[in-house]
């Protein structure tokens, strides 16, 4: 098939776990026959100091042309002032394409089972999807009396106060919790619904929501789940978990939380989608669920696999090229069986290599593959 990917590499680390998932990407095309037409641009701090924002709306109108957008990550070690911030990328971009629902699965690598904090008998048969909802809530905070001003910092008297609010729509959560439901319907048909309605009204609307959706699931069984239990539970018991659908912010938190599950943030995906179509699937921007990582850039210690797996979860969701994906999948697992790994892995053993050749023995993984079938 032919596609168009759109690459934005951003900040830090970001650039070179791209690089990595971009050649796997290049070599599923060779291997299967596709021809995907990859262009790249500038977001985050590259993109202030080039085009005077996080993101240009060229960039965004050519992001508009592609199938997909394979992301990096974005954010410096230390904050640009009152000026554009680098992050302000994500939201343009989650705004603009309509990105409600954010897929973030973590599931732990056989072989790594030793590389969690966690002993490996409460790992056992840990596999569980996040549906994070991205559209809505405190990062979209809503001020009435203030049009257009969703949050500030201001002056009250002689002291300064800030103020950031959360608000849901009933259709805002309508079409995440839909999705939950419907993807818990191609796995184990189990649904953790995560909020705060002890405190928060917007939970409480967001429960009654969750009622009405499962009704027309009869063949899923739900539950509504406190976060503070939730985040609790996903370190006593991952395992009882199948699909956990919260709002933005609690699942900003706990899917960070949950990457130990796997051994390390490096090695989650993530796909964040909307509704529009594409000829194999629905349009996405797909992105490791980690940061730029600062400390680490550019020293080669990066761990690509975050990355490479988001590769994967374009090809499924937004080309539609399943065995594609799975095959990848496999060639992440293969490298780790023979024991390579990334530094932030390496602590229960096996050989630590860096981001590149990690890269590289996915990539070689996938041509032996290709060669026994
Ligand atoms: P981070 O995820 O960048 O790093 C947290 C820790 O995890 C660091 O010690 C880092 O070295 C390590 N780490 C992260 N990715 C790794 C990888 N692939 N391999 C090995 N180790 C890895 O979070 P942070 O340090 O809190 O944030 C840094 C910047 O990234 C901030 O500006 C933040 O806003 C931004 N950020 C961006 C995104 C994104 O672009 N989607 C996501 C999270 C944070
Ligand atoms: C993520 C990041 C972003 C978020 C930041 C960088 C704005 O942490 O994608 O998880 O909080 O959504
Ligand atoms: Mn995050």
């Amino acid at each position: 098939m032919n596609a168009l990917i759109m690459v934005l590499p951003g900040d830090g680390t970001g650039p070179e776990v791209t690089d990595q998932a971009v050649e796997v990407l290049e070599t599923v095309a060779e291997l299967y026959g596709h021809r995907f037409t990859i262009r790249t641009d500038l977001v985050g701090m590259d993109a202030i100091e080039a085009y005077g924002a996080a993101i240009a709306d060229d960039t965004l109108a050519d992001c508009a042309q592609a199938d997909a957008i394979l992301f990096g990550a974005v954010g410096g070690l230390t904050q640009v002032g009152d000026g554009p911030r680098p992050e302000q990328a994500l939201f343009r971009l989650r705004t603009e394409f309509e990105l409600f629902a954010n897929l973030r699965p973590v599931r732990p690598f056989g072989a790594l089972i030793d590389a969690s904090p966690l002993k490996p008998e409460y790992l056992k048969g840990t596999d569980l999807l996040f549906v994070r909802e991205l559209s809505a809530g405190l990062y979209y905070g809503h001020l009435e009396t203030v049009p257009g001003k969703p949050s500030e910092i201001r002056r009250r008297g002689n002291r300064m106060e800030a103020i950031d609010t959360l608000l849901y729509t009933e259709d805002q959560i309508e079409r995440v919790v839909r999705t939950a439901f419907e993807l818990a319907g191609t796995r184990r048909r189990n649904v953790t619904s995560v909020d705060k309605a002890n405190v928060l009204s917007s939970s409480v609307l967001w429960r009654r929501v969750v009622e009405r959706v499962a009704r027309e699931h009869p063949e899923v069984t739900w539950e509504h789940m406190l976060v503070d239990t939730c985040a609790m539970r996903l370190i006593r018991n991952p395992a009882e978990f199948d699909v956990v659908v919260t709002e933005n912010l609690f699942g900003d938190i706990l899917t960070d939380e949950a990457s130990m599950l796997a051994g390390s943030i490096g090695m989650l995906p993530s796909a964040s989608l909307g509704s529009r179509r594409t000829p194999g699937g629905v349009f996405g921007l797909y992105e490791p669920v980690h940061g730029s990582a600062p400390d680490i850039a550019r020293q080669d210690r990066a761990n690509p696999i975050g990355a490479i797996l988001s590769a994967a979860m374009l090809l499924r969701h937004s080309l539609g090229l399943h065995p594609e994906a799975a095959a990848v999948e496999a060639a992440v697992e293969a490298v780790l069986a023979d024991g390579f790994r990334t530094e932030d892995i390496a602590y229960a053993g096996g050989t630590a290599i860096g981001t590149a050749e990690l890269g590289s023995r996915v990539r070689e993984q996938l041509a032996i593959a290709d060669q026994q079938n």
